[in-house]
């Protein structure tokens, strides 16, 4: 699918219309929610997913975001030594999918030996040989990760397991990639609650594992973020936690505009040369103002939070924000009980 090129400043309304709204019904509960990657899904409000990797008009400020957290943490980029054919692998499969869906701004061609690769936003035309690392200005994970703005990890499948053994993570919702490199997928979900009894996780990696070559499966997350900051790692936690604090006691009014509505959209990719998977998470931020501008939006949003049982409200952080964001759409987001 041809896309606009990004040209205008970030607009509220195309951001809504885009917006992966995640809740499917009134209540949200764990499960294995995959479906294929490739076809849009509607939406109350407009539609999103006919890409992979999505270009929109935040793209400017979210690889430089990405750029700025690279530069004060390395550890948000990791890359073990047996990774490097899969980062590479990875690499080419991201610029294939600009190439088809942004071919107006990418291009990627076979020349010889050499790839030519063309990003036009980041005025890049680069010339590089598959697998030498002299051949690009810096390792491939981070090269192709500092042109795109979904987060990416890498999983090599071994020993019947899969290991989040590589990747480049700086809008965390609350974890750390530099704790967790290196770790098992069942390791890296032991602290989510409920997965574990109701078999979600042992369903998702067997799935996962069964991936074939080129498969591409998605999935949605989600979560709430105050002042829609991106970068919600573990290693930040004292610049972004104390704000959901301030959610709680400051005045109702400004929670329409600083409380958000996080959606990740996570696609699951079996890469053909390397035989990792390819981990992509997009995450999407929409304030609760914008959000009910959406009517079934916001009576879904709430019920939903209305719903959530404690062990899931605390695992994912919103015991403070959760009620003053019920408040909010009862008062101002045209929300009646
Ligand atoms: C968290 C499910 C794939 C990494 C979670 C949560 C669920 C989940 C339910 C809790 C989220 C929340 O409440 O906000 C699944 C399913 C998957 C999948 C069903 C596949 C079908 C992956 C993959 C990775 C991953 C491939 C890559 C390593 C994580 C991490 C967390 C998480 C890092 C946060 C854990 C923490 O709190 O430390 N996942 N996941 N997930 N997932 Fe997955």
């Amino acid at each position: 699918m041809t896309r606009r090129l990004p040209t205008a400043a970030p607009s509220p309304t195309s951001t809504t219309e885009r917006f992966p709204f995640p809740f499917l019904h009134d209540q949200y509960r764990y499960s294995t929610n995959v479906e294929p990657s490739g076809s849009a899904n509607s939406t109350a409000a407009g539609s999103w997913g006919g890409t992979r990797i999505v270009i929109d008009d935040h793209y400017r400020a979210e690889i430089d975001e990405r750029h700025r957290i690279l530069r004060s943490d390395p550890s948000r980029h990791q890359c073990l030594p047996h990774m490097v054919p899969a980062a590479w692998d990875c690499m080419l499969t991201v610029m294939r999918d600009l190439a088809t869906d942004y071919p107006e701004s990418m291009t990627l061609a076979r020349e010889g030996n050499r790839w030519r690769w063309k990003n036009l936003l980041k005025n890049i035309d680069h010339s590089f040989v598959y697998g030498d690392e002299s051949t690009l200005p810096e390792p491939p994970l981070s090269y192709i990760c500092s042109q795109i703005q979904e987060d990416i990890v890498l999983l090599d499948q071994r020993d019947g397991q899969l290991w989040a053994d590589a990747g480049v993570v700086t809008f965390a919702a609350d974890w750390s990639f530099g704790f967790d490199v290196g770790m098992s997928f069942l390791q890296i979900h032991g602290p989510v609650p409920r997965i574990h009894s109701e078999g979600v996780i042992t369903r998702a990696h067997n799935f996962l594992m069964r991936l074939e070559s080129g498969q591409s499966y998605r999935r949605t997350n989600w979560t709430l973020t105050v002042d829609g900051t991106l970068d919600t790692s573990t290693e930040t936690y004292p610049m972004w936690g104390r704000d959901r604090r301030a959610i709680a006691e400051g005045p109702l009014e400004d929670v329409g505009d600083r409380l958000y509505l996080r959606t990740e959209v996570q696609h699951l990719i079996r890469l053909a040369n390397s035989n990792a998977i390819m981990f992509l998470i997009r995450t999407y931020l929409l304030p609760f103002r914008e959000l009910a501008t959406v009517p079934d939006w916001a009576e879904r949003t709430h019920k939903v939070l209305e719903d959530l049982p404690l062990d899931m409200v605390e695992y994912k952080g919103i015991g403070r924000t959760r009620e003053p964001g019920m408040r909010w759409l009862r008062t101002y987001g045209g929300v009646e009980l």
